[in-house]
């Protein structure tokens, strides 16, 4: 074939290869056999590879994920993606309808939509060829996803018309997706996605297209941004012009005269959600003509013409079987009620803390009892109340035990406090929460060992104390259950890697009552050695700011303990840092830097630094970060899909930062 027909046999691939595709994933209706698409697909993919200069941006073969990127790149969006504010029950749906009327009058129409519970995002379209895919970011800022945007199949990679358009949606995952990916994690002993909007965000956060790819997300366009292709009136003649152009929109949405007609929408939606493929999490509602829309205007994040209503929390009925009780590493008990398997929210929930014995009390639950179950900020499952009515009278009242279920020896309720504790030093359960501990990521970091590995290391006698696991040996592990070879070489790097920690990490590790990550980092930077903070008396302590009377007595209390100094003696031995090696603590007003004296908060999604590396470097310049947003804050720095906090921080006109200024000012 000479270049010039192949050009022309490749352009006509592209473009059955693209009807096709929209005819199968836009429209639903699809017109060729899939072994006849496969066909076309292997001879497009032929040439392409013979010719790879002819290969373009539209061509179908660009959707199966490429090379993966080292990291997105940042797009400013051409006008703010801004979000809407929230109704959560007719009252505020009233007050919203006022507000329109005070403004339009009454001769107006709303067009009401299906809330998508995926993520926002926005579609570049250059003469009818998509170029640019990008997430919400903080609004302003997103990043390059167009990479795996492409793997959506309802995307079209050209339009109908040549246009230049920027338009809008939200990409999300089916439900039956998100389950089959969920039940291929258990499998694998992954963690599980907590909702579909989560697995959708991951999927689309993910570097290496091919993942994306796998996924299987979709979306629904619902927006116009940038528009040079035509004049309309309304956004419902958007949407139809949106959906004539190649792109697939909502049909479920309903014009409504009057605010009556809304809350009707509202709540056949709400009874007919379990139906749809996909999850919603509200209803949106616009006001319809854009001449009205752009007399409304917009507040500074949200506009004025529009409101979600969001569905409150799914609950749903289930049984608790049991309660169980867990004991923590400092020997609190924790009771957990045992619910027959549920479906709430999207995943299955079997087990909710109870928190404490006063809780059972005030919800006065009883072992057999029917109970209401929700998923608290759609995520961790909660008890809400018990069905009395639903009572036989077979229920059995819970009685919490005095002794510990793990070692038998007598609970304590200790002064101002709700939970029982067990005080048994040498109580089994604890000490295995607490190997967990000295294992885990802000401490002593080891990859690898996981729960599991070290409840078989500790009930197969392997390991008794921290210390014992400097001496595990290659093959006692490689006996365990699901330990191969390359996993047990892993493990023992990690063990050895974590000899060199900083002073901190052990100390935090070692779990010393009341003593958290920055306790322990301001102990190490202080005292520099594990030595010299073991012969710290109790008033050395206390003239150490932010070390109160009772922490302090806790330190000296734990190591003028001989088992202590046996532990430590032994870690030494076996070759643990004793000695801090991070930056020197410094008065922060002697330091040259933005960060110095200031409170800092960090909120939101960084891309370039974890929050915890992003705090330390604060720190190392005399910053002090904190969590809360108030009066004293000097400064905010808000990653990507910044909440309530950049809220908060605007409101009291804080400076606010993002992440490249960030990253420019620790440079500097
Ligand atoms: S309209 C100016 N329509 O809900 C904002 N949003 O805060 C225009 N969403 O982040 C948004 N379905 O991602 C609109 N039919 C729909 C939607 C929808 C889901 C999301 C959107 C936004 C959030 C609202």
């Amino acid at each position: 074939m000479t270049r010039e027909n192949t050009r022309r046999r490749l352009n006509e691939l592209k473009e059955l290869l693209n009807q096709y595709n929209y005819e199968y994933y836009t429209l639903d209706k699809p017109t060729v056999s899939d072994a006849e698409y496969d066909r076309l697909m292997q001879e497009l993919m032929e040439l392409e590879a013979q010719y790879p200069e002819l290969i373009t941006p539209d061509s179908p073969s660009q959707r199966v994920g490429g090379e993966p990127l080292a990291a997105f790149t940042k797009v400013q969006h051409t006008s703010p993606m801004l979000s809407l504010g929230n109704a959560f029950n007719e009252g505020d749906l009233r007050d919203f309808d006022r507000r329109i009327r005070q403004e339009v009058g009454d001769q107006f129409s709303y067009i009401c939509e299906l809330k998508i519970d995926g993520l926002a995002v926005s579609l570049r379209y250059e003469k009818g060829i998509f170029l640019l895919g990008a997430t919400r970011g903080d609004g302003v800022v997103g990043e390059d996803i167009t990479y795996n945007l492409k793997t959506i199949k309802s995307i079209p990679l050209k339009l109908k018309n040549e246009i230049n358009i920027e338009v809008r949606g939200e990409a999300y995952m089916p439900k039956r997706t998100f389950e089959e990916l969920n039940k291929e994690r258990e499998t694998r002993g992954e963690e599980l996605f907590a909702n579909p909007r989560n697995a959708a965000a991951g999927s689309l956060r993910q570097l290496d297209p091919k993942i994306a790819a796998k996924r299987q997300l979709d979306m629904f366009v619902y927006g116009i941004g940038e528009n040079e292709a035509v004049i309309l009136d309304s956004h419902s003649a958007g949407l139809d012009y949106l959906e004539q152009i190649g792109f697939k929109t909502n049909h479920e949405r309903r014009r409504c005269a009057s605010l009556e007609n809304v809350l009707e929408f509202i709540e056949y939606w709400a009874e007919k959600r379990p139906s749809l493929p996909y999850e919603i999490d509200g209803i949106v509602i616009k006001v319809d003509s854009l001449e009205q829309q752009e007399q409304l205007g917009f507040t500074a994040k949200s506009p004025r013409w529009a409101i979600a209503y969001k569905f409150p929390a799914e609950e749903v009925v289930t049984r608790l079987i049991d309660i169980e009780l867990s004991v923590g590493r400092t020997g609190v008990i924790t009771p957990t009620a045992i619910l027959e398997p549920v479906r709430v929210a999207g995943t299955t929930v079997k087990r909710a803390s109870l928190h404490n014995e006063d809780l059972i009390r005030e919800k006065d639950i009883k072992l057999g009892d029917f109970v209401t179950v929700k998923k608290a900020g759609d995520i961790i499952p909660e008890v809400v109340n018990v069905l009395e009515k639903r009572r036989t009278g077979e229920e059995k009242d819970f009685v919490m035990p005095s002794s510990c279920p793990e070692c038998d020896s007598a609970l304590v309720r200790l002064e101002d406090e709700v939970a029982l504790r067990c005080i048994n030093p040498k109580c089994p359960a604890q000490i295995r929460e607490g190997l967990i501990h000295f294992v885990s990521r802000n401490a002593m970091n080891i990859d690898g060992l996981g729960e599991k590995v070290i409840a078989q290391l500790f009930n197969e006698n392997l390991i008794h104390d921290v210390a014992d696991l400097y001496q595990l040996q290659r093959d006692e592990l490689l006996r365990l259950e699901r330990m191969g070879e390359k996993s047990v070489d892993n493990l023992l790097n990690a063990i050895e890697a974590s000899k060199a920690n900083s002073l901190e990490r052990l100390i935090f590790g070692l779990g010393i009552r009341l003593v958290g990550e920055k306790a322990a980092k301001t102990l190490a930077q202080q005292f520099e050695t594990i030595d010299r903070l073991q012969a710290a008396t109790l008033e050395e302590l206390t003239t150490i700011q932010d070390i109160g009377h009772k922490m302090a007595d806790s330190i000296v209390t734990y190591f003028a303990k001989q088992e202590v100094k046996d532990l430590i003696e032994e870690l030494k031995l076996n070759g643990v840092n004793m000695a801090y090696t991070g930056p020197k603590a410094v008065n922060a007003t002697e330091i040259d830097s933005a960060f110095a004296g200031k409170t800092i908060v960090l909120t939101g999604k960084l891309e370039q630094l974890t929050r915890n590396e992003a705090k330390k470097e604060i720190e190392a310049l005399g910053g002090k970060v904190t969590g809360s947003v108030s009066k004293s804050t000097d400064l905010v720095i808000a990653g990507t899909e910044a909440g309530s906090k950049l809220d908060k921080a605007t409101q009291l006109g804080i400076e606010i930062w993002d992440e490249a200024k960030l990253i420019q000012e620790l440079k500097r």
